[in-house]
């Protein structure tokens, strides 16, 4: 039995499924990962924007990367692996999704229900009033936005030293220490306490299924790895039903 048959049917047969994503999963839409070719920008560091220290710092700078991620996001859709994953999440219903990713190419895909453990780039939230809302404008008219309260307003993401959003993170460590399989698909594993729910998983008895390009420190936890890219496995692990 090739890798793939055998990861399908771990799917297949699995009472309950959880999939974790990271920013490989949106590198087929056009999205540049963080730690990949092309991760730097402007010479700086996704570790080195992405921190309530550089905004402090240099609240304009980090805002213009924000934003040049928010024009390439706008301009990007959801590919065949987003689409996969959704359509498994509509299949099997203790299907988990929990993604590190901010993008929404999730959401648009049609998944339900998503663990959004590292926030949403769509969101602004006031650094004074800590009022919060939607913004789907790309590029933003002003850099910083700004808030009614006339206060600065940030990205609804979760930088580097701080904490996950309580929810989604308990549900995710749930869903972690209950699934019978786990699929990791694009992530770098690097970037804890994300990267934690897949020994905590392996620890709890769960089949470890991961699809990357690349060898990550997730690999050894692995029953299976797939090499390749998400938008070709994902498909052909989560077929089309006949009858669709
Ligand atoms: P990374 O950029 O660290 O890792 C992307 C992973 O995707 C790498 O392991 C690549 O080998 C893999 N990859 C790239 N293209 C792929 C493809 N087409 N198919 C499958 N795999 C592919 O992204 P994350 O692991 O998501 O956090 O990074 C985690 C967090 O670090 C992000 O959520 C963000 C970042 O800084 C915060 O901003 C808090």
């Amino acid at each position: 039995m090739s890798g793939i048959e055998q990861a399908r049917t771990w799917i297949e047969q699995a009472r309950s499924v959880a999939i974790l994503t990271g920013a490989g999963i949106s590198a087929e839409s056009g999205i540049p990962t963080f730690r990949g070719t092309g991760g730097l920008w402007r010479n700086h560091r996704p570790e080195d924007l992405a921190t309530p220290e550089a905004f402090a710092r240099d609240c304009l700078l980090v805002w213009e990367w924000y934003d040049q991620r928010r024009q390439w996001i706008a301009k990007a859709a959801p590919n065949p692996g987003h689409f996969a994953i959704a359509r498994l999440q509509r299949s099997k219903p203790g299907c988990t999704l929990i993604t590190q990713n901010v993008d929404g190419l999730h959401d648009r895909a049609g998944s339900a229900g998503i663990l959004k453990l590292h926030g949403d780039i769509w969101r602004l939230r006031c650094t004074t009033c800590r009022a919060e809302w939607p913004d789907r404008r790309a590029p933003l008219p002003r850099l910083p936005p700004k808030c009614q309260c006339g206060g600065i307003a940030r990205p609804g993401v979760v930088w580097f030293g701080e904490d996950l959003p309580p929810g989604a993170w308990s549900s995710a460590q749930e869903a972690a220490q209950s699934v019978e399989t786990l699929l990791v698909v694009g992530t770098s594993a690097v970037v804890y306490p994300a990267a934690s729910l897949i020994p905590l998983a392996r620890a709890a008895g769960a089949t470890v299924v991961e699809v990357n390009t690349e060898e990550t420190p997730a690999s050894t936890a692995a029953h299976c790895c797939l090499r390749g890219l998400s938008g070709e496995i994902l498909p052909a692990l989560i077929p089309v039903p006949p009858d669709s």
